[in-house]
């Protein structure tokens, strides 16, 4: 029985985001094939993560080296543990996201700054830096409406360039990438290329 986490970092309604129809279409086909696992699912919009500020990194530095820390940074690194032990403890990782003026939204790039923490995620070694979450299953499911697979967006493309170095950076190998791309460039073409994606979505959930 696996333990499951659905990120997604969306919080446009269904009907008119292709990222959150690929988060539900991976959803109801992961849950259909796999009726015993346990599934947590983190809106990252809802949660309304305040930004990696200097009580986080003092007190997460502090807390690694077991200082005494301030009563703000109890509360700082209270929360931010809270989103690293479920990470962590997570075997199966789903994280859906637009691609936003080239990147994430900024409510992922904070839920990855919380998550970037030295002994925890990776650790310092004389050789350079080495992942601890070699055993995780990660699938990224992204949408974006122009084409940056090829052509001369590509060198721009920095949401799922992001996450895959962040999860790399992690010893995060299994990583399995669903992108819908081009819908917008060419929205004659837009509702195939969409039940393309989702189809692509439900296949590698029955597989994950
Ligand atoms: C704030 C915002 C910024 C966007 N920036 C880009 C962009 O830089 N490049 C692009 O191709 N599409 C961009 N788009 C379009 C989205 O990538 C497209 O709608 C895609 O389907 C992902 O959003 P969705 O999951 O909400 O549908 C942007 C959309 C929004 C709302």
């Amino acid at each position: 029985m696996a333990n499951v986490l659905l990120i997604k970092a969306n919080s446009r309604p269904i009907e008119q985001s292709v990222s959150v129809k690929l988060y539900h279409s991976f959803k109801e086909s992961y849950q259909a094939a796999n009726p015993e696992d346990t599934i947590t699912e983190l809106d990252l919009f809802n949660e309304n993560l305040p930004y990696y500020d200097n009580d986080k990194i003092n007190g997460m530095f502090k807390l690694s080296r077991g200082l005494e820390l301030t009563d703000s940074e109890v509360e700082a690194t209270n929360l931010v543990t809270k989103y690293l032990d479920q990470f962590i403890a997570a075997d199966k990782v789903v994280i859906a996201f637009p691609l936003w003026n080239f990147t994430v939204p900024a409510v992922l790039h904070t839920y990855l700054d919380y998550l970037a923490q030295a002994g925890k995620t990776f650790k310092y070694t004389a050789e350079g830096p080495v992942g601890l979450l070699g055993d995780k299953k990660v699938v990224l499911l992204n949408a974006r409406g122009g084409i940056y697979s090829e052509g001369p967006a590509q060198s721009a493309e920095m949401a799922v360039n992001f996450v895959t170095n962040m999860l790399h950076f992690w010893g995060v190998t299994n990583i399995t990438t669903v992108i819908v791309e081009g819908h917008n460039q060419y929205p004659d073409q837009a509702e195939e290329i969409i039940a393309t994606g989702l189809d692509k979505a439900a296949t590698v959930a029955r597989e994950f």
